[in-house]
């Protein structure tokens, strides 16, 4: 260590940390390239380079970073076979290749965002937005505000359909809502979640996660699990399919975890998340959601990894977040679970307006003059005579007007 240079080992000590992934043979370039720009020879005096500044080497490390991974080939076209890392090099196929070529060229020109965009988010550094929408309104609203990714998620059982869990939810249930998502999103990347059931064998998951794209227009699909699901995730890539892994906390067979529970909390549940996520890039994902996971354990794996993470309740060193609607905008009241965060209480809002709508259909005091439409004063009374109106009604329209009068000039008095 003694012949090492200072600077090179301040770099080392970095690469053994694993907070920041760097091989020797990059540590190198970036000593080189570095004496190059003359910043290093001040540092001969083995004073570790203290007049760098941590702010400007990190900055530093995560350009050489994100420079590693773009010299890779983006993991999504490769395909291990469902392989572990270390058993099964990766393989790039020509299959897959195409798929990045279609996804650039068709989503991408009609001005959406495509997987390229998330690609260079994630090669940039920058944090990817993703959050779930369920119909026009949600879709709308989220589009417009800009996030990268719709999720239709099959939290739309507990949320729009009222299950108590998500296990429920059938596949013509979210192909419905994906239609709507589809129907109304003009901007963002969708990805449709697969319902519990519906990837239990390679053949369904094939027939289902088709269904996904050529029935409601989604992008990619979604499934739960790790190694156990990792052949029919293989599959469903090879068919040319996008797909985005979920482990962690996968509220589909949360009684089988025992309940809404934080995973990878003990050393043996942690080294299964990590191999779960190496499994899952293998066989092709595009990208792994880490649902309820301890922010160290989610920031090893995703320097682990060389495609996105997002978390939810997974802390802040993930590729970008994903939250529910319903979380976000205050809409849900059976649960608040501690990852999510109200940013408004539409709920609070909204039953404020329900209540004010009832009250004034109740008092008589709604539809007012301006939401009522209108009909030419001799059409009216055509209308009249033809329908043979008696003297009778006649006098209680009158008494009607009448009331509506003094109703009005009672609000102008006011
Ligand atoms: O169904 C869902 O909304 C999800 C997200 C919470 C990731 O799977």
């Amino acid at each position: 260590m003694t012949s090492v240079h200072p600077s090179c080992r301040l770099l080392l000590l970095y690469r053994n940390t694993r907070y920041v992934k760097i091989s020797t043979w990059r540590a190198y370039c970036f000593i080189l390239t570095t004496m190059l720009f003359g910043r290093l020879s001040a540092c001969s005096n083995s004073k570790w380079c203290s007049h760098i500044p941590t702010a400007e080497l990190s900055s530093v490390m995560t350009r050489v970073r994100a420079k590693g991974k773009k010299s890779k080939p983006p993991n999504v076209f490769c395909n291990g076979g469902g392989g572990s890392s270390t058993t099964s090099p990766k393989k790039c196929l020509l299959l897959n290749d195409n798929i990045h070529k279609r996804y650039f060229s068709v989503h991408g020109s009609t001005g959406g965002k495509s997987l390229g965009t998330i690609e260079q988010k994630y090669l940039n550094d920058e944090k990817i937005s993703m959050i779930t929408a369920y119909d026009y309104t949600s879709a709308k609203m989220c589009d417009d505000a800009g996030f990268d990714i719709l999720l239709v998620g099959d939290s739309l059982g507990m949320v729009q359909l009222g299950y108590d869990g998500t296990e429920k939810v059938t596949m013509s249930e979210m192909l419905h809502h994906c239609k709507a998502v589809s129907r109304t999103s003009k901007n963002a990347f969708l990805i449709g979640d697969m319902p519990f059931g519906s990837y239990l064998t390679i053949e369904n998951s094939l027939k289902n996660a088709c269904r996904f794209i050529k029935e409601s227009g989604m992008h990619a699909v979604k499934l739960e699990g790790g190694k156990r699901v990792v052949d029919k995730i293989s599959a469903i890539v090879n068919a040319g399919i996008l797909v985005q892994g979920h482990i962690g906390l996968t509220p589909q067979t949360a009684n089988a975890l025992g309940g809404y529970k934080v995973q990878g909390r003990t050393v043996d549940g942690a080294i299964a998340l990590y191999e779960d996520a190496l499994a899952l890039q293998n066989a092709g994902c595009f990208s792994i959601v880490l649902e309820c996971v301890p922010e160290k354990v989610a920031m090893e794996i995703t320097n682990a990894l060389d495609i996105p993470t997002i978390g939810i309740g997974a802390g802040r060193h993930t590729s970008g977040q994903v939250q529910v609607f319903h979380d976000v905008t205050g809409l849900y009241d059976r649960l608040k679970p501690k990852f999510s965060k109200r940013y408004t209480n539409a709920a609070d809002i909204m039953s404020e307006a329900l209540n004010s709508y009832r009250e004034e259909t109740e008092m008589g005091k709604f539809p007012s003059d301006e939401h009522v439409f209108k009909i030419k004063r001799a059409n009216f009374q055509e209308f009249r005579e033809a329908v043979g109106i008696s003297s009778y009604q006649e006098l209680h329209y009158q008494l009607i007007q009448e009331q509506l009068v003094a109703s009005e000039l009672e609000k102008l008095n006011a």
